[in-house]
């Protein structure tokens, strides 16, 4: 992991080093330089906002930008209108798409007062070629534009950028390189994500992940378990092992292991006191993990299990690779092994060709299964992807129509096995002070629920015993037990 390096100590009248990560730290030093004479301009050092917008792996690749410009000597903004913004981008749905331009659109005006704001964008949406060239043809004031597979590159870019006077674009199509050691800025100081794997190989018919993140690489075990000694030795009592298919860890490592076995060392680091990981594709998911579940007082006791339909039918078309039966066979084991095991799913409503019976086995799915919490989704056609091509997409009011039946059906069960908890003592960690009144503080069950309660900051990152002694719907009231 990433030891502070002296960047005043890189000779910068000397060529770029080839090899990773020293250009980066070479560039690190030159944005530092680029910082200092901003300093020595305007007095004040330089702001930057990065703004995410995309999924817990996306919010990880942010902690990474951030860490580059602290590093540099950059200010953190909390508002657009700085000298310095970077929208970390998301694709998944097409209103992800829309939200960008609509921010693009914000931005453009602040530019026009302030000509030299240095304007970026990043992530998932850079990867397709049209609206690289959109950004080119419609939105000429933005200054840099980078991809998923080189955000490591992020110094150098930048540095190219502010020497140019047009468009710095730079989009990879692949990778195999992971680069390790690079400075990160975590949100918070007791919690953290941490990469055990990029890319996705799954290919579900709907999803453009594939096609922006790339082909499925996993980290080395040992560079993972030295990532979470260091976090821990810094304060961090709970990590997110993040993934889009966790479950399939470590089969390109060149000594395979499985995710269960990367779990068990994990779960042996002292200090540690919570694990969680996301996302879990039930095509993967093995006996020996749901052991591990059981046997580890660590791991918490929360699966997201996307679902996306509880039609066999529709599973295939969007090759899920499992069908209903072997979705609730799964639940069924789980709960075995982990009786408290709370479960929250992802569902898609109006993929194509899906009838009133294909959503009424979706329906069917989730009162069995009984989710804590689920994501409800549209069905957004993704182009380029195997779905977007096929007929009989769904009527819009139809698919409203179902929407609002299955939200109303999630949030009732939802509410109801809430209710379950009140009265319980669980194990609390306090990660903040309550947003609309400073005399309580909130905070996480190990199933991931969110409890309000009296206390005040110095509580920040404890774990405390809480007794439950209101349920308000998706939310808990509670007390410390002393
Ligand atoms: N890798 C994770 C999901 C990542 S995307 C997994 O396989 O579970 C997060 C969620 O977005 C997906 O679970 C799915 O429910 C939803 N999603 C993905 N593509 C979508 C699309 N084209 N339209 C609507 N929802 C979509
Ligand atoms: Fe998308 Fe499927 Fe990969 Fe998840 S597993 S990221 S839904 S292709
Ligand atoms: Fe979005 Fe990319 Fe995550 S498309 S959901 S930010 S992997």
């Amino acid at each position: 992991m990433y030891q502070e390096i002296d960047l005043d100590s890189i000779q910068l009248n000397m060529e770029p080093p080839t090899g990773e990560p020293a250009r980066q730290y070479y560039f690190m030093a030159k944005c530092r330089e680029w910082v200092r004479d901003f300093m020595r301009n305007k007095g004040r050092a330089p702001r930057a906002c990065v703004v995410n917008m995309g999924c817990q792996m996306n919010a990880r690749d942010s902690e990474k930008l951030r860490g580059i410009l602290k590093n540099t000597g950059f200010e953190e903004a909390d508002t657009e209108d700085t000298d310095f913004v970077l929208y970390n981008t998301c694709t998944v749905r097409e209103n992800a798409n829309n939200k960008v331009y609509g921010r693009l659109g914000y931005v453009s005006s602040i530019k026009k007062q302030n000509p030299d704001m240095v304007i970026a964008l990043c992530g998932c949406m850079m990867q397709e070629p049209e609206v690289v060239e959109k950004l080119k043809k419609s939105y000429r004031f933005v200054d840099l534009v980078f991809g998923t597979h080189n955000i490591y590159k992020f110094a150098e870019l930048f540095v190219q950028a502010v020497s140019s006077d047009h468009m710095v674009v730079d989009v990879w199509k692949e990778t195999d390189t992971i680069v390790e050691e690079l400075p990160v800025e975590r949100k918070y100081s007791f919690k953290s994500g941490v990469n055990i794997m990029f890319g996705c190989n799954n290919f579900c018919s709907y999803c453009i992940v594939p096609y922006v993140r790339g082909r499925e690489r996993s980290r080395d075990p040992k560079d993972i378990i030295r990532e979470i000694e260091k976090l821990v030795a810094d304060g961090v009592v709970e990590v997110m092992l993040l993934g889009q298919n966790v479950n399939s860890y470590g089969k390109n490592l060149e000594t395979p292991m499985t995710f269960a076995e990367l779990l068990r060392q994990v779960d042996q680091i002292e200090d540690l006191k919570r694990i969680r990981f996301m996302t879990s594709h039930p095509k993967d998911l093995s006996d020996d993990l749901i052991k591990v579940m059981a046997e580890s007082k660590k791991i918490c006791p929360h699966l997201h299990l996307p679902l996306q339909s509880g039609s066999s039918r529709i599973l295939r078309e969007m090759n899920r690779r499992y069908d209903k039966e072997h979705y609730l066979k799964l639940v069924e084991k789980l709960r075995a092994a982990v009786p408290d095991i709370a479960i929250t799913t992802d569902i898609i409503v109006g993929f194509p060709g899906e009838t009133e019976e294909d959503f009424e086995e979706t329906l069917d799915v989730v009162r069995r299964v009984e989710y804590d919490s689920a994501f409800t989704f549209i069905y957004s056609k993704r182009t380029g992807t195997p779905a977007a091509q096929m007929e009989d997409q769904v009527p819009q009011d139809v698919v409203k129509d179902r929407f609002e039946r299955l939200l109303a059906l999630v949030q009732e069960i939802a509410a109801r096995k809430a209710e379950g908890l009140t009265g319980s003592v669980q194990e609390v960690l306090v990660e903040q002070v309550n947003d609309h009144d400073e005399t309580l503080v909130t905070g996480r069950l190990g199933n991931n629920s969110v409890v309000h309660l009296p206390g005040s900051k110095d509580m920040i990152g404890c774990m405390v015993p809480v007794r439950l002694t209101e349920c308000r719907g998706f939310y808990y009231m509670g007390e410390v037990v002393s």
